[in-house]
């Protein structure tokens, strides 16, 4: 008979189940088993005992954080460009970065500083974007998957606006896609998944975008993009796709937007009556990156509305529209931005609370990887210690008073242990 693997962390546990509360276990024991969560427990049943306790004394216990949506390769020019709109953004900083990931060397050392500071940080799942070069992407997807993070990485499609310097064909986006896609599946991977990534309506033809379908079907794979960011780029597709009724129906129209394939849609700040309808009746995930929003002056997207409709969503960090991988800071700027838009815009949407978005960066997020982001039985054992200690108080603090100030204090310094899956990471 197989051996069961168990092993015990204590400390104070907390998690969601809802986006409404927290579940907290102070003092108490998360178990895993056979890399899923067994249990949470105030006081350890009988059978458990035996099995190695890691105690972590003083600290929280959360479930790992998932980044949905963020570009490796603008991890170089992070907090760089700040003054600008999306679209004079992309061609002036992002265009020509993402342009020297032809050479291998630059893109291994830039791509080194991005992984391990992911590896060091509260984030154990995420979707990211590479650039368009294959080499380049397989190099990141070999560093992610030395990490230990679980991670969907995408080799990014271009064949229209964009510089000469950053475009493919048609056939040869498609061909190195299918080349790239059989590589990584000769590579046996256990962390890391290809995910399919045109980069957004305005970079991909409608030849580009139905050569994809057919790859996702042949490989039945996830796909990710862009929608609805700023008003500048929905004119753009308007233009481009005429006979589209909206932006997101551009990407349903070839079979990529929801329903068989499992998709994250970076942003949704615009999104109309029949965008969030259709994202809903598909299932499509949200990744609400609220840092971004404002650094390129997209706006603020109405995520208590997509929370009232039911709607999958999580946190992006976008960088490099958002300048950090922690997602301390996207869950306290999400609260923030909502509270500006309550505020200036639209009072019919409350500021969100931070139970809601603990819950978008955990479960809610962490849906798009299975069962995963949450201490319920069942789900995958992604957990992340954080012992606050660094951030010293004068007065008593709850467990949840002290998860709250987190939000706004904490960074990677405050990360004690890892765990994907039941495995832990280094840190170090
Ligand atoms: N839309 C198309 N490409 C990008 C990108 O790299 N970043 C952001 N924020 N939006 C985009
Ligand atoms: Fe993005």
């Amino acid at each position: 008979m197989k051996k069961r693997s168990v092993f015990i962390l204590k400390g104070n546990i907390v998690y969601s189940k809802n986006q409404k509360e927290f579940s907290i276990c102070e003092n108490g024991y998360v178990v895993c088993k056979d890399g899923l969560v067994e249990g949470v427990y105030k006081t350890l049943p009988f059978k458990l005992g035996g099995n190695p306790i890691r105690d972590y004394g003083d600290a929280l216990i959360v479930p790992g954080f998932a980044d949905l949506h963020v570009h490796a390769p603008q991890y170089s020019y992070r907090g760089l460009g700040m003054d600008m709109e999306l679209l004079e953004w992309l061609e002036t900083n992002t265009f020509p970065e993402e342009s020297k990931f032809c050479d291998l060397e630059y893109a291994e050392k830039s791509y080194r500083i991005f992984v391990e500071n992911m590896r060091k940080s509260a984030t154990t799942r995420a979707c990211v974007f590479a650039t368009l070069h294959r080499p380049a992407t397989l190099l990141l997807m070999d560093l992610f998957e030395k990490s230990g993070l679980s991670t969907f990485i995408g080799k990014v499609n271009m064949d229209r606006n964009a510089p000469d310097y950053l475009r493919e064909e048609t056939n040869e986006s498609s061909e190195e896609t299918l080349k790239w896609i059989e590589e990584v599946i000769g590579k046996n991977y256990s962390n890391t998944y290809p995910i399919l990534t045109p980069r957004f309506v305005p970079t991909c033809t409608d030849e580009l975008m139905k050569q994809l379908k057919q790859i996702q079907r042949k490989y039945t794979l996830p796909f990710q993009s862009h929608l609805s960011e700023n008003p500048g780029e929905i004119a753009w597709v308007k233009e481009l796709c005429p006979w589209s009724e909206f932006y997101g129906d551009v990407y349903d129209k070839f079979g990529l937007f929801g329903g068989d394939t499992p998709t994250i849609m970076a942003h949704c700040v615009y999104s109309d009556e029949r965008e969030i309808r259709r994202m809903k009746e598909n299932g499509v995930f949200i990744a609400h990156c609220p840092e971004s929003n404002m650094n390129v002056s997209s706006g603020i997207a109405p995520v208590r509305k997509f929370l009232e409709e039911g709607l999958h969503i999580g946190l992006g960090s976008d960088i490099a529209g958002g300048s950090t991988e922690n997602m301390f800071r996207a869950m306290a700027h999400a609260v923030q931005s909502s509270k500006l838009r309550w505020r200036i815009s639209d009072d019919s949407l409350k500021p969100l609370t931070a139970e809601e978005v603990f819950f978008m960066a955990t479960k809610g997020g962490g849906e798009f990887f299975g069962k995963v982001g949450s201490f319920e039985p069942g789900y995958e054992f992604d957990a992340v210690v954080l012992d606050d200690k660094r951030l010293a108080h004068p007065q008593p603090l709850d467990v949840r008073s002290r998860l709250e100030r987190m939000m706004y204090l904490a960074d990677e310094r405050e990360v004690a242990g890892k765990y994907v899956r039941g495995k832990e990471i280094d840190i170090s």
